[in-house]
């Protein structure tokens, strides 16, 4: 089927956009959708906690476009997550996702994220629970290992005990986490990619759904690995250069629609900031999301520039896209002049925007 293939209870998509705190919202996700129509997108974590006391709505609502949509969870107690996947289910969510791979201290406290690596059985009963309070897929994202439980026989164990609980996907950032001495952000640098743990849990459990994730940052990469597992994860490298994923629905998921030009996006990011302020949304709800549309592009620092100058203005609205748009052309004829005066050749910027 176009988009990807049936197993266990969810389909199989090949590649997804890591969630991301404080990057992966509704309206990073709403511009990726302007991207890509079939990768699977993320929420940020959010603990059971705030879903089960907080304002819900402004948490897990989100824009049906968006889907496939997985809500990830943070948390370890077995009714509280069975409670919140079927609150995901009845929000419209396609999968709901467990957080095992998180180093931060906040949520060690809490006692769950990384630290659950230690405890499969724990994360085996939550996985049991939502699975039976749902019809979704129920996914879980971990690291290869923690702290001295870092063995490849530790992972394989881990992922054993949990598979048994009827989890529909492993999704293993190919880095163990070191919970004390180093920060969320080291931890997702320091510690060594070990891809290998990765391609041999896949080999060993070739009925599970295994995807890698780590590092990953070229689609010339994601197809490498997908010659050895079923699907491929990227984080950052979705933040840094959103537009990479342009190519991801023909080349993975089999949909030869041509994808939006990136000015055609800016021009559906003014339609959307519109929208979105006539409801009294900000402006830079939108436009912090979309500093790196144009990334590696002729046009890329104008595109920043007026972002940085304009969106934080009172009053500012959607002609701040409007003008940093403007910039964007303006910087390419500039470029197409200086060739042509040059005798360069043709302007490499237009044809790729
Ligand atoms: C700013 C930021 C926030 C993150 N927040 C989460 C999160 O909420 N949940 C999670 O499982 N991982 C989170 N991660 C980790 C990513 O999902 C991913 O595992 C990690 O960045 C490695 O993939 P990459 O090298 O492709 O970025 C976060 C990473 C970054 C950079």
């Amino acid at each position: 089927m176009e988009g990807g293939v049936v197993q266990g209870r969810g389909v199989v998509r090949s590649v997804s956009v890591a969630p991301m705190m404080d990057r992966t919202d509704r309206y990073y996700r709403a511009m990726m959708r302007m991207i890509t129509r079939h990768t699977l997108l993320y929420t940020e974590m959010i603990t059971t906690g705030a879903i089960l006391n907080g304002d819900r709505a402004y948490l897990l609502d989100f824009d049906a476009q968006e889907r496939p949509l997985a809500l990830q969870l943070g948390g370890d107690d077995p009714q509280e997550l069975a409670s919140c996947a079927r609150i995901a289910e009845q929000w419209g969510y396609d999968e709901v996702n467990l957080n095992v791979g998180c180093p931060s201290e906040r949520v060690q406290r809490g006692s769950f994220g990384a630290c659950l690596m230690a405890q499969p059985e724990v994360v085996a009963e939550g996985v049991a629970a939502m699975r039976g309070a749902c019809a979704l897929p129920v996914t879980v994202k971990h690291r290869i290992g923690v702290d001295d439980l870092d063995r490849y026989e530790d992972m394989a164990r881990f992922v054993s005990i949990v598979a048994e609980a009827g989890a529909d996907r492993f999704s293993v950032h190919a880095r163990k986490a070191l919970l004390s001495g180093l920060s969320p952000k080291e931890n997702r640098t320091i510690p060594p990619l070990r891809y290998e743990d990765v391609y041999r849990l896949q080999q060993d459990f070739p009925e599970l759904v295994v995807e890698i994730n780590g590092g990953v940052v070229s689609l010339d990469e994601v197809e490498a690995h997908l010659g050895r597992v079923q699907a491929v994860m990227i984080g950052r490298a979705a933040y840094d250069d959103p537009y990479m994923f342009a190519e991801v629905d023909a080349r993975f998921f089999g949909d030869e629609a041509a994808p939006l030009s990136r000015d055609a996006i800016a021009e559906r990011l003014i339609e959307a900031a519109e929208r979105h302020m006539s409801q009294g949304g900000r402006l830079t709800q939108i436009t912090r999301h979309a500093l790196n549309l144009f990334a590696h592009q002729t046009g890329a620092r104008g595109w920043k520039r007026a972002f940085a100058q304009l969106a934080h203005k009172p009053g500012a609205g959607p002609e701040v896209i409007e003008a940093a748009l403007a910039e964007v052309r303006r910087q390419r004829e500039r470029e197409v002049a200086f060739r042509a005066r040059s005798g360069a050749g043709d302007d490499p910027g237009a044809g790729r925007a």
